[in-house]
């Protein structure tokens, strides 16, 4: 009711509440090199669109008389209580987008009390993301490099910074076909600090012929050269067991049977994603994708869902189709582009006021009693 009491003071949001109306005026001002980087995804944009077909497909059919007054919104997550089912995920090298970066989107999921999962490829140390954060809970995302030394570097840094939860993007080995990245010759890494994270680790230094300041060319290069490894295969998760002592989560996982190996392998979660349609261009819209995960590995890991969140109802959908909670990529970076921190928060409140709403309204009083009766898909 805050926007409508707001309102009727003559106070109109300083944003767009409507996250799409928000996209396209972020898309207005950044230059064409950021959107590109924001917005592009693999191929011809196949499976973003995917992505929200497979949304979009999905109906929710309310249910009525069910005292709604008292909402709870809080969901029990790998151990801990989240305030919402909603966590902002991964996003590299957010300078690109707005000089406060990841620092900002971090203060934000801290003023919101929802998780931040700080990239690898952050243009920001983990360190200084940390301490903006206080006590609020972080999770760290894994680009599993090459070398085993920058990934003990990587883990021990996160742990003794306060990340709680390892997220091991698994989906990129290497970079996806993005055309319009491509177009650019690639921005992240024209960007002056877009690896900073990797520049400032030690273990990362040590490749190094001469320090990155003396020849930051060669230490693109070699960030490049190392930080996926497309010959990991299941049996070497047991050395991210060995070197992380919390709840370890698999993101990029969409067939059943890797949901299996990743139970078995002694995993704690994964995230059904195809990264917001950005790696394998044709590929299966993730929602489309979230039942037979959740179907297959719903009561051993804790499964979490992304790629195309971007409403209350989609959240509702997600947990309707079996994610226990979803993070939300672009809308956020959208956000922090347009307004830094505060536009940030505004994303986060935008979606969690309309999931309350969406959820009161279709007659529930917690996230719990979502489950499968509660959407119609359209025939296909
Ligand atoms: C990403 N994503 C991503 N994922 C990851 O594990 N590490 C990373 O560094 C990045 N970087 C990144 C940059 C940009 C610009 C985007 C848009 C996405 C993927 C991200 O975590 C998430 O899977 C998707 O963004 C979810 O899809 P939506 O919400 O953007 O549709």
């Amino acid at each position: 009711y805050e926007i409508y009491l707001n309102g009727m003071a003559g106070a109109v949001p300083r944003l767009p509440t409507d996250l799409t109306r928000l996209e396209e005026l972020a898309e207005h001002r950044l230059g064409a090199g950021p959107v590109g980087y924001v917005a592009g995804s693999a191929g011809d944009g196949s499976t973003a669109r995917a992505n929200r077909a497979a949304l979009d497909r999905q109906w929710i059919v309310p249910r009525l008389l069910r005292d709604v007054r008292e909402r709870d919104l809080t969901v029990e997550v790998l151990g801990r209580t989240l305030p919402a089912p909603l966590a902002l995920a991964p996003v590299g090298v957010l300078s690109i987008v707005h000089p406060d970066a990841e620092s900002a989107a971090a203060r934000a999921a801290a003023a919101q009390g929802v998780p931040y999962v700080l990239s690898s490829a952050s243009s920001t140390p983990m360190e200084e993301v940390a301490e903006v954060m206080g006590d609020a809970e972080r999770w760290f995302q894994l680009y599993w490099a090459k070398d085993r030394e920058v990934t003990r570097s990587f883990l021990a840094r996160a742990r003794a910074t306060g990340f709680s939860v390892l997220v091991v993007t698994l989906d990129t080995p290497m970079l996806g076909w993005r055309p319009r990245d491509l177009e650019r010759a690639y921005l992240p890494f024209l960007h002056g600090v877009g690896t900073a994270n990797y520049f400032s680790d030690p273990a990362f230094g040590a490749g190094l012929a001469k320090p990155v300041h003396e020849d930051p060319d060669a230490a693109v290069l070699h960030f490049l050269g190392m930080f996926g490894d497309p010959g990991k295969t299941w049996p070497d998760l047991a050395f991210l067991r060995e070197h992380w002592d919390g709840p370890i989560v698999l993101k990029g996982v969409l067939h059943p049977d890797d949901a299996r190996l990743a139970a078995d392998a002694g995993m704690d979660g994964v995230v059904v994603s195809n990264h917001g349609g950005r790696q394998v261009a044709g590929c299966v819209g993730a929602a489309d994708a979230l039942p037979g995960v959740a179907e297959a590995v719903g009561d051993r890991l804790t499964v979490l869902f992304d790629s195309g969140v971007r409403t209350g109802d989609d959240i509702f959908k997600a947990l309707a189709l079996g994610a226990r909670a979803v993070l939300v990529g672009r809308p956020y970076v959208y956000g922090l582009a347009l307004d830094g921190h505060s536009g940030v928060e505004h994303v986060v409140r935008s979606l969690l006021a309309e999931f309350d709403l969406t959820l009161a309204l279709s007659g529930h009083r917690t996230p719990a009693t979502i489950d499968g009766a509660c959407l119609a898909a359209t025939p296909v």
